[in-house]
């Protein structure tokens, strides 16, 4: 077997070992491929694989690959999409609204103009806090954007960020912006039918996906999943009720909790709530990464297109204890 393989990304051309990651052999040879965590769970680095064999790193989106876990083991041909470049931006919190108990929404105004897709993340730090990453939505009542960056996160309990929201972080805190990341946006110019599954604060890239969408083809075809945990935390009654006005958009709305009083909520879990696909369908999910996995699932089984934005938690991104506590030996 040969030790070092030719790629190509459009017009350019990178060597890579025999075995190495296709994203490391890009970045060595120069060649940008976009990425953010390099774990495997962004999204951000899919590509497709035109020719040639690669080990690891499936995406669900069948003929392509996570750029960070695939190993190459033959020459390549590969293509990645364009995506708006990466930027950094300086900021401030201008408005900041609990919409449920457990959910508060944050206006952000970026000093200067920032554009990202309907659906793609950003990463978001406030002076004095570790960086976040979400993903900003539209506006709940369908109002035009106004520039600003609209974000719904979920109180936690130790969450670094959320509790301190309204508190040390009020309405005048200064932030960064960098972004943006991911691959789960909305493709302009297709009719086929969008599929878009939320579990709670998941919603917010999927409400930007739709409302994108709709303003595009009012007339599209559109299934909207949502679920909830708790019924005191579904804050989306507004943009569903506007999105439903619409005649072809379907919404199956459930909540983890039986309850009675509300029929138009039923009871589950948004994966459970998945009709039958086709190749034809294209799918977006964005939540919890046991549901996004288990949409994907479905997804590739029924050769349909798949986008996802799985939210890490914080704790989880960062490691567990050990992993930390190893890190931090190794500085000390
Ligand atoms: S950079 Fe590869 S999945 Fe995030």
């Amino acid at each position: 077997m040969a030790k070092h393989h030719t790629v190509c990304l459009g017009d350019e051309t990178f060597v890579a070992q025999s075995g190495q990651i296709l994203l490391d052999a890009a970045i060595a040879g120069g060649v940008d491929i976009p990425h953010d965590c390099r774990a495997g769970r962004c999204g951000s680095c899919m590509t497709e694989v035109e020719t040639g064999i690669t080990l690891g790193g499936e995406s669900k989106q069948r003929g392509t690959v996570f750029a960070c876990q695939a190993h190459v083991f033959s020459d390549l041909k590969i293509n990645v999409e364009a995506l708006p470049p990466v930027d950094v931006v300086r900021a401030r919190l201008s408005g900041l609204v609990d919409l449920t108990p457990d959910v508060v929404e944050l206006a952000i105004t970026p000093d200067t103009p920032f554009s990202y897709l309907p659906g793609q993340y950003c990463r978001f730090t406030f002076n004095g806090f570790p960086a976040r990453c979400f993903s900003p939505t539209a506006a709940l009542d369908g109002t035009a954007s106004d520039g600003n960056f609209r974000l719904q996160i979920k109180r936690v309990r130790q969450g670094r960020i959320s509790t301190n929201l309204g508190e040390t972080i009020k309405t005048g805190h200064r932030l960064t912006i960098e972004g943006p990341f991911g691959h789960g946006f909305l493709r302009p110019g297709l009719d086929k039918r969008l599929v878009l599954v939320a579990g709670g604060t998941g919603f917010a890239p999927i409400w930007s996906v739709a409302d994108a969408a709709l303003r595009e083809n009012p007339l599209r075809s559109l299934l909207i999943i949502v679920g909830v945990r708790k019924l005191s935390s579904f804050y989306m009654g507004q943009a569903l009720d506007l999105a439903s006005q619409l005649p072809n958009v379907e919404i199956i709305a459930m909540a983890e909790e039986r309850q009675t009083a509300f029929h138009s909520v039923c009871f589950g879990v948004p994966q459970d709530h998945v009709p039958e696909l086709s190749p034809d369908d294209v799918v977006y999910s964005a939540g919890s990464p046991v549901m996004v996995d288990k949409v994907g699932d479905m997804a590739s089984a029924a050769g349909a297109t798949f986008y996802s934005d799985p939210f890490e938690s914080a704790l989880s991104a960062e490691g567990d204890w050990l992993t930390r506590a190893i890190t931090w030996l190794r500085v000390g």
